[in-house]
């Protein structure tokens, strides 16, 4: 696997790939990588000849200074993981190679961008279009993969796609989870055993919604589930909602696709977790 810091370099190698005529495929990361994050790559490998990987912990999407602070950074154990994973070329800039002093950014998102994480996270989706956005002017991927582990994430790249007409082919991978049910995170290196344990109530909530949905007792399941959250000790819920898949608004009959969505402090530790209904 190469590995490039500066946009100079790795441009330079992109370009020669592409004379080649060569398909690129993107995979962008924050690191601290996991089997969710692997599973990307393995996917990547089967839409494009050259898969780009990016680890670059991203300022500007962080709500959080301390969250920021304290996010995982294993760069070396995560150079190994992608090299055995087949990852082509790793691009780990520092900030100043990816922002100019007091930078500027704003996209219009439309309402995406305050439901459900937007409202609990302010100004997050701006941050991850931005970076979303020069990652994919440096590379210029063919195609590019996210996880459905973010789901909103997903719906507001596509947005940022189709608003700006970018040409580029947007995958979302499944959700990569342990064997208890828990979806893989980053951050779950932050959950105590206790913490760990009591975490397993969100993936549960989730799969007993989907198990017992109908159509006609649509807020009775989700109450239901939420009350299964809230009644477990050091989890607070912030949002568990039955949205629809396209615009993330409470699902209804005409929802084509319906998603549960949940968003929880266990300790100190923040979770995201999701399952297409
Ligand atoms: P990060 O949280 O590192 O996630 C990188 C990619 O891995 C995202 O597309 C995410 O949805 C996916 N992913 C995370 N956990 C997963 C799991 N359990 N199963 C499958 N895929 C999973 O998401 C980001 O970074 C950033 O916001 C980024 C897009 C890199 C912009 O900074």
């Amino acid at each position: 696997m190469k590995l490039f810091k500066l946009k100079k370099q790795l441009l330079q190698q992109l370009r020669m790939l592409r004379a080649e005529g060569r398909s690129i495929a993107l995979v962008p990361t924050m690191g601290a990588l996991h089997k969710g994050h692997l599973s990307l790559i393995a996917l990547a490998k089967q839409n494009a000849d050259i898969v780009v990987s990016s680890i670059f912990v991203n300022p500007t999407q962080f709500t959080d200074p301390k969250d920021l602070e304290r996010y995982p950074r294993p760069i070396e154990a995560d150079i190994e993981k992608l090299t055995n994973a087949g990852c082509d070329i790793l691009f780990n800039p520092e900030v100043d190679e990816m922002y100019a002093d007091n930078e500027q950014w704003h996209l219009g998102l439309g309402e995406l961008e305050f439901l459900l994480e937007g409202e609990f996270r302010p100004g997050h989706y701006q941050g991850v279009t931005q970076v979303v956005f020069k990652l994919f002017d440096i590379v210029k991927p063919d195609v590019a993969l996210f996880g459905q582990k973010d789901y909103q994430q997903f719906l507001v790249i596509s947005k940022m796609v189709s608003v700006l007409n970018l040409p580029v082919k947007l995958i979302m991978c499944p959700i990569q989870r342990d064997p208890d049910g828990l979806a893989m995170s980053s951050r779950n290196v932050h959950l105590s055993a206790e913490e760990r344990q009591r975490a397993l109530i969100l993936s549960k909530a989730l799969f007993w919604l989907k198990d017992n949905f109908a159509p006609a007792k649509m807020e009775a399941v989700r109450a239901q589930a939420a009350l299964m959250i809230k009644k477990q000790e050091g989890v607070d819920l912030e949002y568990l909602s039955l949205a629809d898949g396209d615009t993330l608004k409470p699902a209804d009959e005409k929802s084509a696709r319906i998603v549960a969505l949940v968003a929880a402090k266990v300790g100190k530790t923040r979770l995201i977790d999701n399952v297409i209904v």
